[in-house]
């Protein structure tokens, strides 16, 4: 496993491999990995012959109050994880290879990033559509794989894609849980066990919501008003936004539309920041 610090480094090795023919397939990641994001490196696998993981911690997407300085690192576990993984090569760039002095350029997505996660981190999606597109410039992959833990990430990315008129195809990998159902999260290492506990009520009460819909209320009112219930009876968990969107453009939707609705959460557990979904 090759491992890269620089940009330079990374679109010359990118070029080579292309020249030959080689597919490459691209994992963006803030490192601290887990079982989600190595089932998204298998998915990776499964579309190329070259992966590439990008680990870096994007200043830019985190707001002023937020958790930049103590997010977790490990970097050494990381590169053991890649390489068991059979990753070919990891992308780490330190920040001031990304953000040299004085820089100044910025990419927005002005519209299915502005709800949900958008209203509540004003700065993040303008973070996340930089780095993204800075990443693409530099690893220049044929596919990249993304989460549907982050599905608006997902979709806001998509849509950039589409807009910037990008040449590459964005893959879309299923949330891996823990075994109570917590979805996956680098940020599930701040919860203590009473806060870990308390944080799988997110999930079971999304589980709820999609159990009425089941039983045939297919107003999302209704379906939004059990989820927020059942997140509720836990003192510690308060609601940021609950929330049914077209799982694409990101509108909120009345009724349910089978297989694109979109019923996104973020959570506060204490002071930490949990963001879960399911599609209905
Ligand atoms: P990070 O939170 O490290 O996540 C990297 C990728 O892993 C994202 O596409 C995310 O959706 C996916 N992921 C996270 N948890 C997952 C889970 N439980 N199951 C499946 N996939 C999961 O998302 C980011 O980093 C950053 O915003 C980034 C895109 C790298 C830009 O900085």
């Amino acid at each position: 496993m090759q491992v890269i610090k620089t940009v330079r480094e990374m679109q010359s090795t990118s070029k080579a491999l292309r020249d030959k023919g080689c597919k490459i397939a691209f994992v963006p990641t803030m490192g601290y990995l887990h079982a989600g994001h190595l089932s998204l490196i298998d998915k990776a696998k499964a579309h190329g012959d070259v992966v590439v993981v990008s680990i870096f911690v994007n200043p830019t997407q985190f707001g002023p109050s937020e958790d930049l300085e103590k997010y977790p690192r490990d970097m050494e576990k990381d590169l053991k994880a890649c390489e068991v993984e059979g990753v070919d090569i990891v992308f780490a760039p330190p920040v001031e290879e990304m953000y040299p002095q004085g820089y100044s350029t910025y990419v927005n997505e002005e519209s299915l990033g502005a709800p949900l996660c958008g209203k509540s981190r004003p700065a993040f999606f303008r973070g996340v559509c930089t780095v993204v597109t800075k990443l693409f410039n530099i690893v220049h992959p044929h596919v990249a794989v993304f989460g549907q833990k982050d599905a608006q990430q997902a979709a806001v990315v998509k849509h950039m894609v589409q807009d910037l008129n990008f040449e590459i195809e964005i893959l879309i990998g299923a949330t891996v849980r823990e075994a109570d159902g917590l979805a996956m999260s680098s940020r599930n290492s701040y919860l203590k066990p009473f806060q870990r506990q308390d944080a799988v009520r997110i999930y079971q009460a999304l589980r709820k919501g999609a159990a009425i819909y089941e039983m045939g209320i297919d107003s999302t009112d209704r379906i939004l008003a059990e989820i927020t219930h059942h997140i509720s009876e836990v003192r510690r968990l308060r609601v940021i936004y609950v929330q049914a969107v077209d799982m694409e453009t990101m509108k909120p939707l009345r009724y349910v539309e089978k297989g694109r609705t979109l019923i996104a959460t973020a959570v506060w557990c204490d002071e930490i920041r949990l963001i879960d979904n399911i599609i209905l």
